[in-house]
């Protein structure tokens, strides 16, 4: 059997600001993914701080900071089988014209930092940013009638 896995996603700025969050979330729909947690987060220096440590030392840590804070962000938690892997290969490369065309970043975005999502690239980092941006009662565990027919459960 696959490995059922949570990740988390954060839609930045640019998905707001240019009215993509109800198309991405939707393709995350498509694919089978299952929405257990969902809100609005407004980042904080000291969130990016922790979030972006291993960048520290890049040319554009600061610019990115800055970037994160323009607007809210929407923090997603997925479930699916090989959930981490699954919606990297959705979202596409973090460059977005490195990207495969069909992935969202290759649709949709042209340049960094407005590549539109992040998305956990790891099970360990998943657990660690799922804990940092979600309260264990913000995650919802919920029967679809669809589970059946996604996950092959029972067919
Ligand atoms: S990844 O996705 O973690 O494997 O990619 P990586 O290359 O390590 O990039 C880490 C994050 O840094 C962002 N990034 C940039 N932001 C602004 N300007 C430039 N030049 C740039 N290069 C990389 C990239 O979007 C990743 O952010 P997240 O939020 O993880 O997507």
């Amino acid at each position: 059997m696959p490995d059922k896995q949570q990740t988390l996603v954060l839609l930045k700025p640019d998905a707001l600001q240019r009215d993509l969050l109800g198309e991405i979330i939707r393709r995350f729909e498509m694919k089978g993914l299952k929405i257990v947690g969902l809100k609005f987060v407004r980042l904080t220096e000291a969130l990016l701080e922790e979030h972006y440590a291993h960048l520290a030392d890049k040319p554009f840590f600061a610019s990115l900071k800055q970037f994160m804070m323009q607007t809210p962000v929407v923090g997603l938690v997925l479930e699916g089988y090989d959930a981490v892997a699954e919606i990297r290969k959705v979202v596409g490369s973090t460059n977005p014209r490195a990207a495969d065309a069909g992935t969202i970043r290759a649709d949709f975005s042209m340049n960094m930092p407005s590549n539109l999502i992040h998305a956990s690239d790891s099970p360990e980092s998943a657990e660690t940013e799922i804990k940092r941006f979600f309260k264990d009662d913000e995650l919802f565990s919920y029967e679809k009638i669809t589970d059946r027919y996604i996950f092959g459960e029972g067919v």
